[in-house]
């Protein structure tokens, strides 16, 4: 097969480094990709809402399946142009990707679904949690403790649109339930928890994610069936209904609370960086699963999760998340891997033939292990052969998971 990875982060170097292990890859291609994704297949300088930049690669090199990673060109509908054009493609079309798209779109769905998430509620009254009702990139969403806090994140939330969702804040552990999807047949992927703050200790503003891992000891194998079940199975079911299937990846990020999981949001696409984690321990035809998933035949496609866990931690560059430092270089990358990491690039570019930062995220580096202890610890080694300077990371990625009781 000739699949296009449309997307430049650190997901798509894991989705690519993925893909390229499958024996029924002929060519692998990414639009635009990254240096990461240059080692592995041929990058185009064609930007990822680019319809007819896309199609014309579709044409000429005569492509069997595009894989869309980020959620706008998803959002933008850039699946629909492309499957008009008889592409085959893995993401949902923009009707189904409102789920991710629109936070309002999103509780009409799981109130038609009977699915379990945070109650809506009719004041800006703290404890709270503000959301801007459409895409802001994690910026919109703003967790209350005090009335003073809620007063503000009201106006900033307004700032951004004009509708906006308030809910109840919810406490408990966090984690990210992906299943692949077909519109029908569904294939859960393994459990993982984000680090969504820039800090140790949760502190800090929000960002991309600054690192994860997997598996999570907060969900037990049984609980993720059950949970795809209650939360993911009716989602699909309601948007099929609605003639909207959606064909893709279902993330649903929840929270574990004291009365059960409710869901705190859905996105449309593979999580980053939790895809980063997920990727290296899958075991299984993943070429065949996305393909299945877009060509509508999932069913009997089998992916499970390899005995290993992984760590990602993020590197970032100085400055992130609002003014990250362009144009540091970066070495080690090879001393790291030699040491049995994974090295995803996200932000990154090639200047003078030397690799620099180019974005905010910068790196993820990935340690394996045959616990989520041993894989922390491969993955803070092989973050100190990294030479990096200013990079920001965590020091506490799947801490609180290595000290949960066995
Ligand atoms: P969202 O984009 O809706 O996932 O929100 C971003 C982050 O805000 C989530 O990952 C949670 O950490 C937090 N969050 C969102 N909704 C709630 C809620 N109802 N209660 C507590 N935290 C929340
Ligand atoms: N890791 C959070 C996200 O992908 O939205």
């Amino acid at each position: 097969m000739k699949v296009l990875v449309v997307g430049s982060g650190g997901r798509e170097h894991a989705l690519a480094w993925k893909l390229a292990q499958s024996d029924a890859l002929a060519e692998l291609h990414a639009a635009p990709g990254n240096p990461g994704i240059a080692a592995l297949a041929h990058c185009h300088p064609i930007r990822m809402n680019d319809v007819e930049g896309l199609l014309g690669l579709c044409r000429e090199h005569e492509l069997d399946l595009v894989v869309i990673g980020p959620e706008a060109p998803l959002v933008a509908g850039v699946a629909d142009h492309l499957r008009r054009a008889g592409v085959t493609v893995f993401g949902p079309g923009a009707a189904a990707a409102r789920i991710e798209g629109s936070k309002s779109f999103a509780k009409e769905i799981m109130e038609a679904a009977g699915v379990p998430t945070a109650a809506e509620l009719a004041a800006v009254r703290a404890p709270c949690v503000v959301k801007a009702d459409g895409l802001a990139a994690g910026k919109g969403v703003f967790v209350c403790r005090t009335q003073a806090e809620a007063d503000a994140a009201w106006e900033q939330a307004r700032a951004l649109g004009d509708s906006v969702v308030v809910e109840e804040l919810l406490e408990g552990e966090e984690v990210s339930l992906f299943a692949l999807t077909d519109g029908v047949d569904t294939i859960p992927l393994a459990p993982a928890q984000d680090f969504k703050r820039l800090l140790d200790g949760d502190e800090g503003p929000n960002t991309g994610g600054m690192g994860s891992y997997s598996p999570t000891p907060f969900l037990r194998p049984d609980e993720i069936d059950e949970l795809v079940e209650t939360v993911h199975r009716p989602v699909l079911a309601e948007l099929a209904a609605r003639g909207t299937p959606f064909i893709g990846l279902l993330y649903a990020g929840l929270m574990l609370t004291g009365d059960g999981p409710r869901v705190l949001e859905f996105n449309c696409r593979f999580g980053d960086p939790e895809t980063q984690a997920i990727l290296p321990r899958l075991e299984g035809d993943f070429l065949g699963a996305l393909a299945g998933a877009a060509g509508g035949a999932l069913g009997g496609v089998e992916l499970s999760a390899g005995p290993e866990a992984a760590v990602s931690v993020v590197l970032a560059a100085a400055g992130y998340p609002d003014a990250p430092q362009a144009g540091v270089q970066i070495r080690g990358i090879e001393d790291a891997e030699a040491g049995g990491a994974l090295v995803f690039h996200a932000g990154t570019a090639v200047r003078d033939g030397r690799l620099v930062s180019a974005g905010g995220r910068v790196l993820n580096v990935i340690g394996l292990g045959g616990s989520v202890a041993e894989a922390r610890e491969h993955a803070y080694a092989a973050v100190e052969r990294i030479d990096f300077p200013g990079a920001q990371f965590r020091r506490d990625v799947a801490l609180r998971a290595v000290r949960v009781p066995g």
